[in-house]
């Protein structure tokens, strides 16, 4: 017989959910803690959950538990009180990575979830800023001159009035002896921290779906909130994070069809459609990260194609690498943690769709009508990263959600957060 344990002597319980969990796999376990978690969002109320046993199931459970539970809005009645959330175990261990886990995806769903009319670059680094403080991490902040020649993150960028453009370095380093930090392995992570999208001049169409466009730093928040979580857990990875922050305007200052821009490196970019702005911000990362880290992984991140969504919808991430074993790698670490990745292919018979009569590249792929966005968005980025082993992550799929379910509010998801604390964890 299954005996339900009882509540510690004295404790008074309200009610008990008795919640089926399928097979038991990981899977079933965060569709259930997502369920518990809504039970008690928005209440003051404690729930303790007896669903997970092993260290794995509490992670997975757990983080789903937390994500259930989330909630974030800007109602002025009193419906924003906060759970207590308790997982019944005692590998303690496992809740403490998993805190640490719940604390990222929150900090990531709150950047992504605030309203673009505050959130902007300024605001953006000044959040990164109270983040580095609190955990201990190094951080490095460009704007206006110093972002010279980031001809990308400058070109998107001034389309904004006041505050402009930011560039944001962050780098988690392991406490212990410093003399062991040139062994580590060191990783890059490039976000697209587009504050809000309004497609520039080439304004985005249709008008609808603009609104999603404040979740257009979700790829940025998702490499904030890792390192925030790095910090916690101290694996022993080296990792630097890249938030490439501006606001893509429709205003005066906005660049134009037909500009030709230079990145970061000096590669000339002929602009087609100024809704192409994350390929042209992330470029001058790559670049940068390339030029002075030359670092063991260069990852990317972020909402950068319709045409990703187009493909695999919301339920995967459009993964890109020319390396196949750490594709495997990553597929299995996706399944693993809850938010999936599709390795996708480098079509090199697509190149060139980039040509340009005046450029380097035109940053479109307007030479060619391959219909394969997220394709060939993929292969402008690879060049700008030499010969890194790098990895570019389509996230424009997963990073929303557009109805409340499962673990998701309606807006930003924190996709990335698990996936890649579980790859740098892996890599330790
Ligand atoms: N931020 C968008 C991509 C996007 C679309 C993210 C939908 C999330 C949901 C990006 O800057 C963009 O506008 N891309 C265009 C490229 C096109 C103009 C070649 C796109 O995907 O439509
Ligand atoms: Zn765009
Ligand atoms: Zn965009």
């Amino acid at each position: 017989m299954y005996e339900i344990p009882v509540a510690a002597e004295g404790a008074s319980v309200d009610r008990i959910y008795l919640v089926g969990v399928g097979d038991s796999s990981l899977s079933a376990l965060r569709t259930a803690g997502a369920a518990l978690g809504k039970k008690v969002r928005g209440k003051a109320i404690e729930i303790v959950s007896l669903c997970a046993n092993t260290p794995d199931e509490i992670k997975a459970h757990g983080a789903s538990l937390a994500l259930g539970a989330y909630q974030r809005n800007l109602k002025t009645d009193k419906t924003n009180e906060v759970p207590q959330l308790v997982l019944a175990t005692t590998e303690s261990g496992a809740v403490t990575t998993t805190s640490a886990i719940a604390e990222a995806l929150y900090t990531a769903r709150d950047l992504i979830l605030t309203p673009s009319n505050i959130k902007n670059p300024l605001w953006l680094a000044e959040e990164a800023k109270k983040i580095a403080e609190a955990k201990g991490l190094a951080i490095n902040i460009l704007a206006g001159k110093e972002l010279a020649r980031f001809g990308g993150l400058r070109a998107v960028g001034n389309s904004s009035p006041q505050p402009g453009p930011r560039f944001i370095e962050i780098t988690y380093t392991p406490k212990g002896k410093a003399k062991s930090a040139a062994a580590l392995p060191h990783v890059v992570i490039v976000g697209k921290g587009i504050t809000f999208d309004t497609g520039g001049v080439s304004l985005k169409r249709p008008y609808e779906f603009m609104t999603a466009m404040k979740s257009d730093m979700a790829g940025a928040a998702a490499a904030l909130a890792t390192l925030g979580a790095l910090a916690d857990l101290q694996p022993k990875v080296k990792v630097t994070a890249l938030m490439m922050c501006a606001e893509n305007a429709l205003s005066g200052t906005a660049q134009r069809p037909s500009d030709v821009i230079t990145q970061y490196g000096g590669t000339t970019v002929e602009i087609i459609n100024t809704d192409c702005e994350g390929r042209l911000v992330l470029a001058d990362g790559l670049a940068y990260a390339k030029e002075k880290y030359d670092p063991d992984y260069l990852v990317d991140i972020a909402t950068l194609t319709g045409s990703a969504t187009l493909g695999l919808s919301r339920q995967y991430a459009a993964l890109y690498t020319r390396d196949d074993t750490l594709a495997k790698e990553m597929v299995a670490i996706g399944e693993k943690s809850g938010e999936r990745v599709w390795h996708m292919p480098l079509v090199d018979d697509y190149q060139d769709s980039l040509a340009s009569d005046v450029a380097d590249l035109n940053h479109a792929g307007d030479k060619g009508d391959y219909s394969a966005g997220s394709v060939v968005a993929a292969l402008f980025l690879e060049h700008f990263v030499g010969d890194s082993r790098w990895v570019h992550l389509d996230i424009a799929g997963p990073a929303r959600s557009e109805n409340d379910s499962g673990e998701n509010v309606k807006g930003g998801t924190g996709f990335g957060v698990r996936f890649l604390i579980d790859w740098i964890v892996s890599l330790s």
